[in-house]
């Protein structure tokens, strides 16, 4: 098993060199210029290791039957189709390469994006006997050794690498998938806070909102970035530099009053009869807090913010103490 890994990694290894160069080459030329035109330096280009895939179809195959690689591992490596006529066609094809790396620069992965318009727009590995999507989080190789207070946690590939190279060494991403339970204790090793810089649409909110409490329970304390008006941390890097992310990184939100102000949406604070729904449900959340003097604080902050008295609030909420008892 040791060796079908190690054997593996290094076909990994072997495809991610091969995609760099294909970028670098004549072929690659409109990759290149693709992530130019996203404001990519080489440097950054080289420390992520970006590539090119080839539009033809079994490039990568090829060159890897060429290196000696036996049909039997290259079936396991994710990398290829293998059809019944024994057809053998490259899964990435003619995209942007990004190696996914684990925590000791090893490559496990890749994602691939189409260039301009297409779907999917992003073509990820399956999971193989290296690449458990679950247990791994985009740019923590490098995010683990930046020694800041924080790890910043964002959605995507270039939200990583724009940050990156922004000077915010501290970014990872979740790549899309749900927050598990092995990511948050991963970065527990590695940080006590973690500042979550989602997209600012609907799906970046609802994915912020799901990761709170698995990343609180792994006990890290969790912050909230707000992106808008823009949509992610690339976009927003792009329009207003890296000072400005500085001040939202300042100004980040405390996660408890975050998912207050979302909850907060869903009701007409007009109507009393919404607004004192809203109340009820913002007592059931205070109870999450046990430590009555933590409960008080959060509980005088959330009064203070809607002018309603401290103690009609906390009321309510030792009403709703009381039931679970
Ligand atoms: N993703 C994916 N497959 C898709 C769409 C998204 O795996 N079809 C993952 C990618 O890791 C992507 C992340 O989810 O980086 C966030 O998705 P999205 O916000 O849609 O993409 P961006 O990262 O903003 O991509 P870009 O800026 O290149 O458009
Ligand atoms: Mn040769
Ligand atoms: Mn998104
Ligand atoms: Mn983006
Ligand atoms: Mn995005």
């Amino acid at each position: 098993q040791a060796g079908l890994k190690n054997r593996l990694l290094e076909i990994n290894k072997e495809a991610a060199k091969y995609y760099y160069y294909q970028l670098k080459s004549n072929r690659g030329q409109a990759a290149y210029e693709y992530l130019k035109n996203r404001a990519l330096s080489a440097e950054t280009i080289k420390k992520f290791g970006l590539g090119f895939s080839n539009k033809t179809g079994d490039d990568l195959y090829q060159y890897l039957k060429h290196l000696g690689y036996e049909d039997s591992i290259l079936k396991e490596a994710g990398l290829f189709s293998f059809d019944e006529k024994k057809k053998v066609y490259d899964k990435f094809w003619n995209r942007v390469m990004f190696p996914i790396m684990d925590v000791n620069n090893r490559v496990i992965g890749f994602g691939g994006r189409v260039m301009g318009e297409g779907t999917p727009k992003y073509l990820n590995s399956p999971e193989t006997k290296l690449f458990d999507k679950s247990r791994n989080l985009y740019g923590l190789n490098f995010a683990r050794i930046a020694r800041r207070p924080n790890i910043l946690i964002c959605e995507g590939y270039m939200d990583v690498i724009a940050l990156h190279q922004a000077g915010f060494t501290n970014a990872v991403a979740s790549l899309g998938t749900a927050f598990t339970g092995l990511q948050a204790n991963l970065l527990k090793r590695y940080t006590g806070e973690v500042l979550l810089t989602y997209d600012s649409d609907e799906a970046g909110t609802k994915a912020a909102l799901r990761a709170i409490p698995i990343l609180k329970e792994a006990g890290l304390t969790v912050k909230v970035i707000d992106m808008k008006p823009y949509k992610d941390p690339d976009e927003f890097i792009k329009a207003l530099g890296a000072d400005e992310f500085t001040k939202r990184i300042e100004s980040a939100r405390n996660s408890f009053l975050f998912e207050i102000d979302v909850l907060e949406k869903e009701y007409d604070l007009n109507d009393p009869e919404a607004k004192t729904r809203f109340f009820n449900e913002v007592a059931k959340k205070l109870l999450i807090f046990t430590e009555e003097i933590e409960r008080n604080i959060y509980t005088q902050t959330v009064a203070d913010k809607y002018l309603i008295g401290f103690e009609n609030l906390k009321k309510l909420v030792n009403r709703y103490g009381a039931q679970l008892i």
